[in-house]
């Protein structure tokens, strides 16, 4: 089944209960968490993720782009993530491998990010334990950019490598997912599909979010 994560870093970020209620008929909420050192833009942190717990029950998707994340893992989770996403390209593997203890040991479910530099193997050490990968389909730091095709190669090895090694856990793609390019990530293989301004930035969210869970056949 393809689930749908509207990213609220589109959101008002002052009306954000209001914004998180229009995204109800998405299955996940996706939360941005950028430091300013990992990428070159700050947005929310852990306060921010606590609050938005207290006002909804749908799913906490939190993709932390964010240095060091061994330092920070504990926090997302007991502020209330349902998922957090480490990036590969934060720390060294001891200390990924050190994150993703944590948040197991946490309850909270576990993923690994690429950057688009990053080969779809580098997953594989950690694969057999992750519920779910995340494929960067933009250079991560801002919403709105173009979606980047050759992605397509990395989402179809990373669907292989799943299948072979943990087929239940979930592809997730992020950037640049529009109705045109949802059809074409979720062909290469992906089934959690991540839209920030193609959400947000539509006339009427439901009908965004619907189009993106049935993108048009042409
Ligand atoms: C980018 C973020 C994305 C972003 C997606 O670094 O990780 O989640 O909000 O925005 P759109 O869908 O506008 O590319
Ligand atoms: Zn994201």
């Amino acid at each position: 089944m393809i689930k749908i994560a509207p990213s609220i870093l589109s959101a008002d970020f002052c009306n954000l209960e209001r914004d998180i209620h229009r995204i109800r008929s998405a299955d996940w909420v996706h939360v941005d968490v950028m430091d300013g050192c990992f990428v070159p833009n700050i947005t929310i942190g852990v306060p921010v993720v606590k609050s938005i717990r207290n006002h909804t029950d749908m799913f906490l998707d939190v993709h932390l782009m964010i240095d060091k994340p061994v330092r920070y893992v504990k926090a997302f989770a007991q502020a209330g993530a349902d998922l957090l996403s480490i990036h590969l390209e934060a720390d060294h593997p001891t200390r990924i491998a050190e994150a993703l203890k944590i948040m197991e040991d946490c309850g909270v479910k576990k993923a690994v990010a690429l950057r688009p530099i990053t080969a779809a193997e580098a997953v594989l050490p950690y694969l057999e334990k992750l519920d779910m990968v995340l494929v960067m389909t933009v250079e991560p730091g801002f919403g709105g950019q173009a979606f980047l095709e050759r992605q397509l190669d990395t989402i179809r090895r990373v669907r292989q490598l799943i299948d072979e090694v943990n087929p239940a856990c979930e592809l997730e793609v992020d950037g640049g997912i529009n109705p045109v390019t949802a059809r074409q990530v979720v062909e290469a293989g992906a089934n959690v599909l991540v839209a920030g301004s193609s959400v947000y930035g539509a006339p009427d969210i439901e009908l965004a979010i619907a189009s993106l869970r049935q993108p048009p056949e042409n």
